[in-house]
């Protein structure tokens, strides 16, 4: 029998989270999806509100050099206002910065989100992998849910300013020509106990 390959997705992900060498009690994985949502979403609430003021102030050329400057050092805000045990990034398979782009699992998981994706099945919320006895990471999955996205990550090519900026910033970029819905990355949140 042929497998349709969201099965595959989904048997990934069901291994990631099920068939796992890693026992997690109950409570410990509430309370790792609990840290990873306030985590993940004060990560959301702050790029988004810096790129808002930005875009409103500067337009896309202007935001877009904030965001190439910012994005890293607010990131690293977010993970130290959490302690030493938390940690926050954003990883994308198509990504711009090359600092962002998925390793080993991470890679693993984003595919397997994106092979859902492509045969509609709606995604989950997020997904928990546990990668040892002390470490699990939190994954949300981020879509371009906003029409505002597209300015720096849709069709670029007719802002020439902002094209050979990014261009000139990130010779290797990979996060253009998305439409609205794609699956654009995830935030990722490690926790260690
Ligand atoms: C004003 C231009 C601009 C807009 C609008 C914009 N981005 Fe980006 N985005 C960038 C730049 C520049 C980077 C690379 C920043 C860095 O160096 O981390 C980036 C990086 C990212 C990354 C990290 C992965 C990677 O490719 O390096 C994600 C995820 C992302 N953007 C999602 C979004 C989403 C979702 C939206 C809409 C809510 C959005 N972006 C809107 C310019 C923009």
């Amino acid at each position: 029998m042929k497998t349709l390959p969201y099965l595959s997705a989904l048997a990934l992900l069901g291994t990631s989270l099920l068939a796992n060498p890693y026992t997690t009690p109950q409570e410990e994985y509430d309370s790792i999806v609990k840290t990873g949502n306030e985590v993940a979403t004060s990560l959301i609430q702050t790029l988004g509100k810096n790129l808002k003021q930005h875009l409103q102030s500067e337009g896309p050329l202007g935001a877009a050099k904030f965001c190439s400057a910012k994005a890293f050092p607010l990131t690293d805000n977010v993970s130290t206002k959490y302690g030493k045990d938390i940690s926050v990034k954003r990883i994308s398979l198509n990504e711009r910065n090359p600092a962002n782009a998925a390793q080993g699992s991470e890679k693993a998981i984003l595919e397997a989100l994106q092979q859902l994706q492509n045969n509609h099945v709606i995604l989950p919320q997020y997904v928990v992998e546990r990668v040892d006895s002390a470490t699990a990471k939190y994954y949300k999955p981020l879509r371009i849910n906003k029409g505002v996205c597209l300015k720096c990550h849709g069709d670029i090519t007719n802002n020439t300013k902002l094209a050979n900026f990014i261009k000139s910033s990130y010779p290797n970029d990979k996060a253009t020509g998305y439409k609205m819905s794609d699956l654009r990355g995830a935030i990722v949140v490690t926790i260690t106990k």
